[in-house]
């Protein structure tokens, strides 16, 4: 399985708080299947100030712990990124990180706030999609907005967005209303990718298996598997096959 959305670069935001912790979660990904992470730190302005500099060194550090450890995981970086004007900055200076492409679109990893939908989200997806440029919706299911009304998911949907769904909301561990949505989602075909958003091996760990499994109750073994391998192999093939 591929897994998307993980936060075990060490020391740079509430994900792993070292390299061992970080080498704990990669063990732990691997025995669950997983053969590729993207490595997605949050870039949120004024509170987690990461920039391609920093994540590269912390990507460094974790490519050489994995090898010197032999742990068979491939790693990538992007980022998970806060909505904010300040986007529209690292657009025109280059310095946005994307998770992948998809039809000729550069795809970023887009954080709401947790609490609601920003008024002006869809003129700001408008002003991405104008330049060629795909937001990925973050764990909708367990924004608070939608998880009072589903319908509030409809205007992102119309609009083209993609979605990542928290594998273990899928499987119940974010609560029974994060649960229901995801579900919906699921069935909808509102889904894009199942990821782990794997912060820590105690309360959040990288359990993507959990809500592949889940989800196969759904919607089935073969539609399920898409949404952990094939669709993420898709999105990553391109992007950084071209970085290599
Ligand atoms: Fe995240």
């Amino acid at each position: 399985m591929i897994d998307l959305h993980s936060h075990l670069l060490p020391g740079i935001d509430d994900g792993a708080e070292s390299l061992d912790a970080a080498l704990d979660l990669a063990r732990f990904a691997v025995d669950n299947g997983i053969r590729k992470m993207v490595l997605t730190p949050h870039i949120h302005h004024g509170r987690w100030d990461n920039n391609q500099t920093i994540i590269d060194r912390a990507f460094e550090q974790l490519q050489e712990g994995l090898i010197a450890q032999q742990i068979e995981l491939t790693i990538e970086r992007a980022a998970e990124v806060r909505i904010a004007p300040e986007i529209m900055v690292m657009v025109k200076s280059n310095q946005l990180p994307f998770i992948g492409e998809w039809e000729s679109f550069q795809v970023l990893l887009l954080e709401l706030p947790h609490s609601h939908i920003p008024p002006g989200t869809d003129k700001f997806v408008q002003w991405l999609l104008k330049h060629k440029i795909k937001p990925m919706i973050a764990h909708p299911e367990r924004n608070k907005e939608i998880m009072r009304d589903f319908n509030h998911l409809t205007p992102l949907v119309q609009l083209g967005c993609l979605f990542q769904v928290t594998a273990a909301s899928v499987a119940g561990q974010f609560g029974e209303v994060a649960q229901q949505i995801s579900h919906q989602m699921l069935r909808q075909g509102d889904v894009t990718i199942i990821a782990t958003d794997a912060h820590n091996l105690k309360a959040r760990p990288p359990d993507l298996d959990a809500g592949y499994r889940a989800a196969c109750e759904i919607i089935g073994e073969e539609a399920a598997h898409q949404l952990v391998f094939e669709v993420p192999e898709k999105l990553t093939r391109q992007k950084f096959q071209q970085a290599a």
